[in-house]
């Protein structure tokens, strides 16, 4: 058979316990919610880690972020869990340098950024009709939630591109797939990081460099991992957060919420060179949500 036809055989390697061994992952937004679960998966699969969170509140945002003792307590879980080394760093994913600064570090420390997990968001200020939402509400949402991700990846693409290997997952939403009320700057960011997700894939394909955007539906505030994005998204909307869980309930064709684990596993999944063919692609996690 053609050798222009027929990749390598998978071997052991993907399926096997630790998926992510020798692997370095990077992950924003790793204090709390999706993204401790998602570094915690991405430990117990074997990958040496570079967690980083803002480690503060941002003015603009209603809701207090990610603490620097939040990360440290996401990377103390890491250790415990995986047998990797667990590196942490506090940077605003607004700040370029900061960014920047993240991504020499960990390139010092561990010569790879193998993943790329692009989590860090905001979900308001948000519950404004469109018209109403301020200059400063409005760049605040895009900078971050879209920005960000865009400046990470801009940190990591030359070593990525170098080292020929690369997953880099833009976590999104189902509100970079659809619409909501209310919530314009939240879904504007969100359809445009899907687009990104695209547009750089196409870029990043040549040199064996894979991106694809994760769309988690409404995900349960596990209490094990203090996120609180469902509770801000509720308070946001001025209802209480228990109906809107049960809206959300309702409108999830799996009949429950997305547990921060349902979103892990397909980002080990991405992460992982079992999904060596998938780029450019929107991977939903919404119990059939989208599919209405
Ligand atoms: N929770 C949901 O229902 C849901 C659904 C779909 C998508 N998402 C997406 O999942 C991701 C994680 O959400 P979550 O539910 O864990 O929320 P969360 O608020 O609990 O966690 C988000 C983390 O991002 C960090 N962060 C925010 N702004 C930052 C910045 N400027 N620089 C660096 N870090 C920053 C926060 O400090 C926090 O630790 C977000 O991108 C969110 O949009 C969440």
């Amino acid at each position: 058979m053609s050798t222009l036809l027929s990749a390598a055989p998978y071997g052991a390697g993907p399926f096997a316990a630790a998926p992510l061994a020798g692997k370095t992952a990077l992950v924003t937004g790793a204090a709390r919610g999706v993204g401790r679960a998602c570094a915690l998966a991405y430990a117990r699969a074997g990958a040496d880690l570079v967690l980083t969170d803002i480690g503060e509140d941002l003015d603009g945002v209603p809701y207090p972020l990610g603490t620097a003792g939040q990360l440290e307590y996401t990377a103390r879980l890491c250790r415990e869990e995986g047998d990797g080394s667990v590196a942490t760093a506090t940077a605003d994913v607004r700040d370029l340098d900061a960014v920047r600064a993240v991504v020499d570090g960990a390139l010092d420390r561990f010569g790879r950024v193998d993943v790329l997990l692009n989590n860090a968001g905001i979900a308001a200020p948000s519950g404004k009709t469109v018209h109403d939402i301020t200059p400063d509400e409005w760049d605040l949402m895009l900078d971050v939630d879209v920005s960000g991700a865009w400046r990470m990846i801009r940190a990591v693409g030359a070593a990525m591109t170098a080292q020929r290997a690369g997953s880099i997952i833009n976590v999104a939403s189902t509100a970079g797939l659809v619409g909501y009320r209310h919530f314009a700057g939240y879904v504007t960011a969100k359809h445009a990081l899907v687009g990104l997700t695209k547009a750089a894939a196409l870029d990043l394909a040549p040199f064996g460099v894979r991106v694809n955007a994760l769309c988690p539906g409404s995900v349960r505030d596990d209490d094990a991992a203090e996120g609180r994005m469902l509770t801000e998204i509720a308070r946001s909307l001025e209802v209480p957060v228990e109906e809107h869980e049960e809206t959300f309930v309702a409108a999830q064709p799996m009949n429950r919420l997305i547990e921060p684990e349902d979103v892990a596993g397909a980002a080990v999944w991405l992460a992982s060179d079992t999904s060596r063919q998938v780029t450019g692609s929107t991977v939903t996690v919404d119990g059939g949500f989208t599919s209405r």
